[in-house]
């Protein structure tokens, strides 16, 4: 940001924990007025206490992705403090995994309600701000889930995959506003996400242990622990990459971060899919029987 220059303001969902967090982090120290929202007000708490104890330039709001009325409170309360809304950072998402016979309709309802519509909710909340200024940036967090998908992500990468959609129509729709879309795709970094993604799959529990599945989940788990054992990435990786979407004035339509984003983006586009299922089975120990 330019030195002088009247600090620029961004909404981060999920702001107050893992990836969102250490963004919002990133962006106050490089001058960027943020506001970082997410539905508990602990960690609410803990980022005030954090942003005064670092002299940061953030403040928290309470906001739900899944409620309208919540939404709205959020984005006029942000508009109201700051007068205007530069970027918008769709970071608020959860994990359901199971295998795709086991989803209770419920629990994919849920989990579309805050990866998809909880995006779509946001966004429509905070265009009309950007598109009065015709200028804007609205970073959609992805996956590498989006991409390709590992057995019992079916809600899970349903919903990345839909944001992939989602933004990719966004983009060519505002671009005429003077705003600009960008997916962030990160491969595995250690957040809450997984302990909470485990939390949200104990109903399936009996399932994962002795259902006609029990197989699929035990490799699934297997290929997710060395996923996650091999990733060195960190939540300050990706406010790196997020730093480098917001700040470049031409970004690309997409960012990968980790290698494993890197192997996805490069799979997805040259792999057939026969290939790449022969690679997941092997990756996630799927057997030929059960
Ligand atoms: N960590 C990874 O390996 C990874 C990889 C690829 C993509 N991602 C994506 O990155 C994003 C952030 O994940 P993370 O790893 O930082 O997870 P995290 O540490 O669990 O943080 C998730 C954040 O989302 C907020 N949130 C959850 N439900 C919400 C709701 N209904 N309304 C508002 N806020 C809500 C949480 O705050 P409250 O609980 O206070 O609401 C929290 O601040 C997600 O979209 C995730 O899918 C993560």
């Amino acid at each position: 940001m330019t030195a002088g220059a009247p600090a620029k303001k961004v909404l981060i969902t999920g702001g107050t924990d893992g990836l969102g967090k250490a963004a919002a982090i990133l962006l106050a120290q490089r001058g960027w007025r943020v506001f970082a929202s997410g539905r508990s007000a602990e960690k609410r708490a803990q980022m005030d206490a954090l942003a005064r104890e670092r002299k940061l330039s953030i403040e928290t709001v309470e906001m739900d992705v899944c409620s309208d009325a919540s939404v709205a409170a959020a984005v006029r309360t942000v508009i109201a403090r700051a007068g205007a809304l530069d970027a918008l950072i769709n970071n608020a998402g959860v994990g359901y995994v199971a295998a795709v016979e086991d989803l209770r309709l419920e629990d994919l309802r849920a989990q579309f309600e805050t990866n998809f519509f909880g995006v779509v909710r946001v966004t429509q909340a905070a265009l009309p701000h950007m598109r009065e200024k015709r200028r804007g940036r609205i970073l959609v967090i992805s996956s590498v889930a989006g991409l390709i998908v590992p057995p019992t992500y079916g809600a899970y990468s349903g919903s990345k995959f839909a944001l992939e959609g989602l933004s990719n129509a966004l983009r060519l729709e505002v671009a005429p506003f003077g705003i600009k879309v960008v997916l962030i795709e990160p491969g595995y970094i250690i957040t809450s996400f997984q302990q909470t993604a485990a939390d949200l799959t104990q109903p399936y529990a009996e399932k994962i242990k002795s259902g006609p599945y029990a197989r699929i989940y035990e490799g699934a788990w297997a290929g997710a622990k060395s996923g996650r054992a091999k990733s060195k990435a960190t939540p300050e990786d990706f406010a790196r990459v997020v730093l480098r979407a917001m700040e470049s004035s031409r970004p690309s339509a997409r960012y990968g971060v980790t290698p494993l984003a890197t192997f996805a983006a490069f799979a997805r586009r040259f792999f057939p899919d026969w290939a790449l299922d022969a690679f997941l089975r092997r990756r996630f120990h799927i057997p030929d029987k059960v």
